[in-house]
């Protein structure tokens, strides 16, 4: 008996499916990763056909992932895309998706699975859904039925729970894959294995040895098109939310008995659940808040946007391992360079019996994390300055994926999240008690912000490094924003 599998893809029109699905489902047909046989049907309102669809995609490949696109293999792929148009929150389109799915796989003997992605935005997840369990689309009969669902999930902490709460009349836990395309990077999957596969880091892993955890998401791009979006959003709940809390929670986690997708969904669930929810009275103290110089003039933007752009969070988790290790988390868009990295900040050598020159300062140890765009991990130790006495001077010792792995070795996390998707591995993807967990520590800070007495919105050039509030208040925290990833910096 064979299995067959369709990967559906409602809101097929959308740029995410151009920009990310197709690439990462293509490459996956060319090292022969999909589950065969497959087909991937697209679903949106734009009245268009399968000939337009596959030319459609192969144009935009060519443009926007010219790397993944293979000349040769996309005859064979793209026979197997389809599209319909119709909304799929409606019930007539519904059944015409569901009579072609059937048609193909009535080819197939064994159990007809089904993959639905929500390419959609966020205020037709709960319709779309319900409209498949109307439909009797997501019962599973016939084979397995798993539905992907896009971030954001909710906007705040009831939204995100009354969407939980209609998803689940409709689908069991088990059935719904969150994305946060953060944990299919796979530097980020590399934190869990650099801290759990050695035996060396983890003794140090804590409050005994660890001064402080630096966070920094940095994007030197603007808000671009999204404004409309961004500008309803702002930089808390598009990045903060999901991406910087999902790093959290793996850095700071306890190791889980296996790598089972509960064990390590629970582990993560702790930590947002120790984590000390920052009051709205405590913002000023805890928080700054930043927008780009030229932000209201772009596209989409209210003209006196108060969004901020830029945040800066310092957290702390209340456990045996963490009580007292400040977590400093930051992200901002128009910043000096994208940058992802994750720095440890180890204490300062207890005592110094090395004369230093003047000037000169020992640097206490650091480990960096790259998670983005030269992945690597980088150490900052002291060592003796040849020919002096006793001198010392920081330098760092590098690992670079690309030496290691070759250039192109690290595939698109959206290629990893399909894949497991279709494995049906849930591991990398958010549940709802951590969706909601994270909202929990977001809605305080967003109501801090929204109080007559908040700080107020700090302003900063595109193209630095945020605004000068925010070094301040690491001055304050007696520390100082490291970026341990660049190949020169030490
Ligand atoms: C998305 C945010 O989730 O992540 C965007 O909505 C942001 O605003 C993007 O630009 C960053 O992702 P990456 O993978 O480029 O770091």
């Amino acid at each position: 008996m064979t299995d067959s599998t369709s990967i559906i893809i409602l809101g097929a029109s959308g740029d995410l499916t151009r920009r990310k699905l197709i690439p990462a489902l293509f490459s996956l047909h060319c090292r022969h990763r999909m589950p065969e046989p497959n087909h991937i049907f697209g679903m949106a309102r734009t009245r268009s056909d399968a000939q337009a669809f596959r030319q459609t995609l192969k144009e935009a490949m060519v443009a926007m992932a010219p790397k993944y696109f293979d000349p040769k293999e996309w005859p064979a792929f793209a026979d197997r895309l389809d599209y319909i148009t119709g909304d799929p929150a409606e019930t007539e389109a519904l059944s015409m998706l569901d009579a072609a799915l059937e048609k193909v796989e009535a080819a197939v003997d064994g159990a007809h699975n089904r993959l639905y992605y929500m390419a959609l935005p966020p205020a037709s997840y709960a319709p779309v859904i319900q409209a498949l369990g109307r439909a009797g689309m997501v019962n599973t009969d016939h084979g397995w039925r798993r539905v992907v669902i896009e971030k954001p999930f909710g906007h705040d902490l009831p939204s995100a729970r009354t969407l939980n709460d209609l998803v689940h009349q409709v689908l069991s836990e088990d059935q719904i894959y969150r994305i946060d395309h953060y944990l299919g990077k796979e530097t980020v999957q590399n934190v869990l294995v650099f801290r759990f596969a050695n035996s060396i880091f983890e003794p140090i892993w804590n409050r005994n040895y660890v001064d402080h955890v630096q966070i920094t998401v940095a994007e030197s791009v603007g808000v671009g098109h999204r404004g409309k979006f961004f500008d309803q959003v702002g930089v808390v709940r598009d990045m903060f939310q999901n991406h910087l809390m999902q790093l959290l929670s793996l850095v700071a986690m306890e190791p889980p008995s296996s790598f089972d997708a509960d064990a390590l969904r629970n582990e993560r669930g702790k930590v947002l659940s120790s984590v000390r929810p920052i009051l709205p009275e405590d913002v000023g103290a805890n928080t700054v808040r930043g927008q780009y110089d030229g932000y209201c003039q772009e596209p989409g933007v209210a003209s006196d946007s108060q969004t901020p752009t830029y945040a800066a969070l310092r957290l702390f988790i209340s456990n045996w391992r963490w009580e007292g290790v400040p977590f400093f988390l930051r992200s901002g868009k128009s910043l000096a360079e994208k940058t992802t990295e994750i720095a440890v900040q180890f204490k300062a050598v207890p005592h110094m019996m090395f004369t230093q020159a003047s000037g000169q300062q020992i640097m206490p140890n650091r480990l960096s994390l790259c998670l983005q765009p030269d992945e690597g991990i980088h150490l900052r130790f002291e060592m003796k300055v040849p020919s002096t006495q006793a001198e010392t001077r920081s330098t760092n010792m590098e690992f670079h994926y690309a030496s290691v792995f070759g250039p192109d070795a690290i595939p698109d996390a959206y290629e990893r999240l399909l894949l497991d998707a279709l494995n049906g591995d849930a591991s990398l993807f958010a549940r709802a008690d951590t969706i909601e967990l994270a909202w929990g520590l977001i809605d305080p800070i967003l109501e801090g912000w929204a109080l007559p007495g908040a700080p107020p919105l700090a302003m900063y050039p595109p193209g630095s490094w945020g605004p000068e509030e925010a070094d301040a208040f690491m001055l304050d925290a007696g520390r100082a924003w490291e970026l341990g990833c660049a190949r020169h910096d030490v």
